[in-house]
């Protein structure tokens, strides 16, 4: 049975932050598919949105996030996007262990709110394309997701064990 944990949700849920410490409790290895991305590319993701589009980095997404859940005790956090793509859903669709991470608009609002990095809320209106992604992507998420945790009053720690604490082998 596959060891790996997959954390989804939106930007600004926490999924890196907690992913960390998640791994670490478990003694897991952690990886983030946006670094993966980057690492293999030899790029930012600022720099593969401007020159290849949001569909060129969408086809880097897909082909590390094959690989990655491959892996045995691993921790892997995901890009808010990652559930767009239908062969990305069948892919988490069969995992035992996929957390959507989510929070109120104001949280991920907040969390988000000096970030530079991520091209899709570099918008005039941040908080209403999060609520645009948000509504658009929340059905998605909770289709191909084995728990829901929302994490405003939680600290990291927190949110951390409580996924330690659903997780199953
Ligand atoms: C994206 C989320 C980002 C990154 C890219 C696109 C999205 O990851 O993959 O900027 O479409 O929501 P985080 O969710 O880790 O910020």
């Amino acid at each position: 049975m596959s060891s790996v944990i997959v954390l989804i949700g939106p930007m600004g849920a926490g999924k890196s932050t907690i992913g960390r410490l998640l791994a670490s409790k478990l003694g897991f290895s952690f990886l983030d598919t946006d670094h993966v991305i980057e690492e293999r590319t030899g790029a930012n993701i600022p720099w593969i949105f401007d020159v290849e589009g949001e569909a060129g980095f969408r086809d880097r997404e897909e082909a590390v996030l094959e690989e990655l859940v491959l892996l045995s005790d691993t921790v892997v956090a995901t890009g808010g996007g990652i559930v767009e793509r239908q062969s990305n859903r069948d892919v988490l669709a069969q995992l035992n262990n996929v957390v959507y991470l989510t929070a109120s608009i104001d949280q991920l609002v907040m969390r988000t709110s000096k970030d530079k990095k991520r091209p899709l809320l570099q918008v005039a209106d941040p908080k209403s394309k999060i609520r645009e992604l948000l509504s658009l992507r929340d059905p998605l998420y909770r289709l191909v997701a084995s728990t829901v945790l929302v994490s405003d009053g939680l600290s990291p720690k927190m949110a951390a064990q409580k996924i330690a604490d659903s997780y199953s082998v």
